[in-house]
């Protein structure tokens, strides 16, 4: 059994610290890519508040595809430049959303999303997969927020 949780009342900083040491922790010595990301999308829904939807996107054939995740059903393909995900696939470039109506070609897999941050992880200066977070709340996500998922990218780079 893992015991990973986070601390009430930490700062963000000390919440994302936290994660990636768990994050760290779980994916250690495992080469499954499945597993450790089936643990780091339960490990992100259970470290941050007021998310409807954690999960991964995997390249596959030149497209994203759906990886393990924690939510409600999702799209199953995304095409690169397509949505934010497909965005952030295409550019490399983290892609964060304050209010997902506004961006054009925004794909809604979950009609409750309102604000979205979407990482892609790098190996080799190749994204091979995107981490997506989906939040009910518009502007959930801020530079801190991307700076500790962006971290969680680094750390997972060798382990998907
Ligand atoms: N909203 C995403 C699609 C994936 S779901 O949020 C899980 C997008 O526009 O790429």
């Amino acid at each position: 059994m893992y015991e990973f949780a986070p601390t009430p009342g930490q700062s963000k900083a000390a919440l994302y610290g936290d994660l990636i040491d768990a994050a760290r922790a779980i994916t250690h010595d495992e080469p499954d890519a499945v597993a450790n990301m089936a643990n780091c999308a339960a490990l992100l829904a259970q470290f941050l508040p007021d998310l409807n939807w954690a999960g991964f996107y995997r390249m596959v054939g030149g497209e994203l595809v759906l990886g393990p995740f924690a939510g409600k059903p999702a799209c199953i393909r995304i095409a690169l430049g397509q949505g934010v995900c497909g965005s952030a696939a295409a550019t490399g470039e983290t892609q964060l959303v304050p209010d997902v109506h506004a961006f054009p070609g925004h794909i809604a897999c979950d009609a409750a999303s309102r604000s979205e941050l979407v990482v892609p992880v790098k190996r080799d200066g190749t994204v091979i997969a995107v981490i997506d977070l989906d939040s009910p709340l518009i502007d959930r996500f801020d530079a801190e927020d991307a700076a500790g998922i962006e971290a969680l990218a680094r750390v997972l780079a060798d382990r998907l």
